[in-house]
C-alpha cells in the first residue's frame, strides 16, 4: 500500500474508498512518496497502523427534521439549513434532538480539520468525523466538509515541515492530504471548503494579488488555490469545491475591496478551467459595522451570475454593540438578521444557511478575544438559547425562510452541478 507509514494509517474503509484516480493522482507517483518527498513530509514518526475494520457511513436514513423546524420552512424553497457541531457535542442528548430536530445539514467544527485528522505524523484519526457522519446519515442530513486548504488548523508537525518543502513535495503533501481526507470520506460530502479564508485583511495586504500570506503560499505560490481545487476534483468528483472566505458581508470600505478581489479572482479560476463550483460567505457578522442591503444583494447576484452555487457556512451574530439588557440585545441581533436574511434567501444562488453551532454557549465568539463582549456576557449569537428553547433569533430564521421566493428547481440544477 503505497500510504503505509505515511499519510495513510492503513485503514481498509479508506483504502476501498479510494477513487480510481489516486494512483494517478499520487503523482505517477507512488515511487516519488516513498522516497524523498515522501519521508520527508510525513515526519520522524511516520508509522504503519493495523488495518481497521471499514467505517461503514451507514445508509442514509429518513428526514429527523421536525414540520416546524428550520430546516422544513427552508426546505420550502429550496434551501436548506444547518449547522456546525462540535464532535463531542453528540454525547449529549439534549444537543443530539436539537440538532436532529432542526437541521437538513451538518459540518464538523474541528473534526475534518487537519489538526485532528493528522494530529500526529503519520497516523490519521478520522474518528470524530466519522461519528459526525453516522449521525448526519442516521437523521436524513447532508454534511459539508470544512476545511482542507486553512493557515489555522495545521498541526504542529505540518507548519516546519512545509516551510522546509520546496514546490514538489509541498504539492506531493497537498495530494496526499486532500488524498486521505476527501478520499477517505469520498462519496459523502456535499461541499468541501477546498480553502479558507485566503485573502488578506486589513493591514495585512501586502501583495497585489490580496492573498494572504500563509505557509501554504509561502510553499507553493499563489497557484495553491486552484491546485487545490484540482486535486479535489480528481479525489471527489462529485463534491462541490468551494471557496470559502470571511468579512465580505457588511458595508465598509475594507469589505467592499474585498468583494471586488472575491469577483475578480472568481472570473480567473473560472477562465483558467478550475473546478470550483461553489463560494461561501461565512457571516460571522458583527454588531458594530453596517449591512448595506443592496450592495450585498448585487455581490450575490454577481457570484450567481458566474453560474456559482453560494453557501452561507458560518452565520452568527456578534452582539457586542448593543446593550446587555436581553431584550435589547435580542432585537437588535434578530434585526440584523432579518436584513440580511432577506436579502440572502432572496438570490435563488444561495444553496445553504449554515450557522456556527446553533445554541449559544457555544459560540466561539466568546472565546475570541476581539469578538467578545467588553461587560464579559455570553453571546446571544445563535437560534437557540443555554436550555435548548427557540429564541428570537430562530423567529427570524423562520421567518425569513417562510417568506422566502421559492428557488427550488434552480437550486437543484446548481446541486446536482
Ligand atoms: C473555530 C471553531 O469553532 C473552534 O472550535 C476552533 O477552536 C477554532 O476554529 N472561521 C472558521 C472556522 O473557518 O473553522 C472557525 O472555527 C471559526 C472561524
Amino acid at each position: 500500500m503505497l500510504y503505509m507509514g505515511c499519510l495513510r494509517g492503513g485503514s481498509t474503509s479508506a483504502v476501498r474508498l479510494m477513487p480510481p484516480t489516486r494512483r494517478a493522482l499520487l503523482g505517477g507517483a507512488g515511487t516519488a512518496l516513498l522516497g524523498g518527498a515522501a519521508s520527508t513530509l510525513c515526519g520522524p514518526g511516520a508509522r504503519a497502523r493495523p488495518a481497521a475494520k471499514p467505517a461503514g457511513f451507514g445508509p442514509v436514513g429518513p428526514p429527523a427534521w421536525t414540520s416546524d423546524s428550520l430546516q422544513a420552512a427552508a426546505a420550502r424553497t429550496g434551501l436548506t439549513y444547518g449547522c456546525e457541531v462540535p464532535h463531542y457535542r453528540l454525547d449529549m442528548a439534549a444537543y443530539r434532538r436539537a440538532v436532529a430536530r432542526e437541521c437538513g445539514m451538518l459540518v464538523c467544527g474541528t473534526a475534518m480539520k487537519m489538526e485532528v485528522v493528522l494530529a500526529q505524523p503519520g497516523i490519521e484519526d478520522f474518528g470524530p468525523g466519522d461519528a459526525t457522519l453516522r449521525f448526519a446519515r442516521a437523521n436524513g442530513q447532508r454534511m459539508r466538509g470544512h476545511t482542507l486548504v486553512w493557515h489555522n488548523a495545521l498541526p504542529d508537525w505540518v507548519q516546519p515541515l512545509l516551510a522546509r518543502s520546496g514546490p514538489a513535495q509541498a504539492e506531493a503533501f497537498l495530494r496526499r492530504w486532500i488524498g486521505a481526507a476527501a478520499g477517505h470520506w469520498r462519496g459523502t460530502i456535499e461541499a468541501w471548503d477546498v480553502v479558507n479564508e485566503v485573502l488578506a485583511i486589513g493591514d495585512a495586504v501586502q501583495r497585489p494579488d490580496g492573498l494572504r500570506e500563509t505557509p501554504w503560499l509561502a510553499s507553493l505560490g499563489p497557484g495553491y488555490i486552484d491546485l487545490a481545487f484540482r486535486i479535489l476534483h480528481e479525489v471527489d468528483p462529485g463534491a462541490a469545491g468551494t471557496w470559502n472566505e470571511d468579512a465580505v458581508e457588511q458595508d465598509v470600505p475594507w469589505m467592499e475591496a474585498r468583494r471586488t478581489r472575491v469577483l475578480r479572482r472568481l472570473e480567473g479560476m473560472l477562465a483558467r478551467g478550475v473546478p470550483i463550483r461553489r463560494f461561501g460567505l461565512q457571516s460571522h457578522l458583527t454588531s458594530t459595522l453596517p449591512i448595506d442591503q443592496e450592495r450585498l444583494r448585487r455581490f450575490l447576484a454577481e457570484i450567481g451570475g458566474l453560474g456559482l452555487g453560494i453557501e452561507i457556512t458560518e452565520l452568527d451574530f456578534d452582539d457586542r454593540a448593543f446593550p446587555s439588557d436581553i431584550a435589547a440585545r435580542d432585537r437588535g441581533v434578530t434585526d440584523m438578521a432579518r436584513r440580511y436574511l432577506d436579502v440572502v434567501c432572496a438570490e435563488k444562488a444561495v444553496l445553504n444557511v449554515v450557522t456556527w453551532d446553533i445554541y449559544d454557549p457555544d459560540t466561539w465568539l466568546n472565546d475570541h478575544p476581539n469578538r467578545k463582549r467588553p461587560d464579559g456576557l455570553p453571546q446571544r449569537a445563535l437560534p437557540l438559547d443555554a436550555g435548548f428553547a427557540r429564541k428570537p433569533l430562530w423567529h427570524a430564521f423562520h421567518k425569513a425562510f417562510r417568506d422566502a421566493p421559492d428557488h427550488g428547481a434552480h437550486r437543484d440544477r446548481l446541486r446536482r452541478g
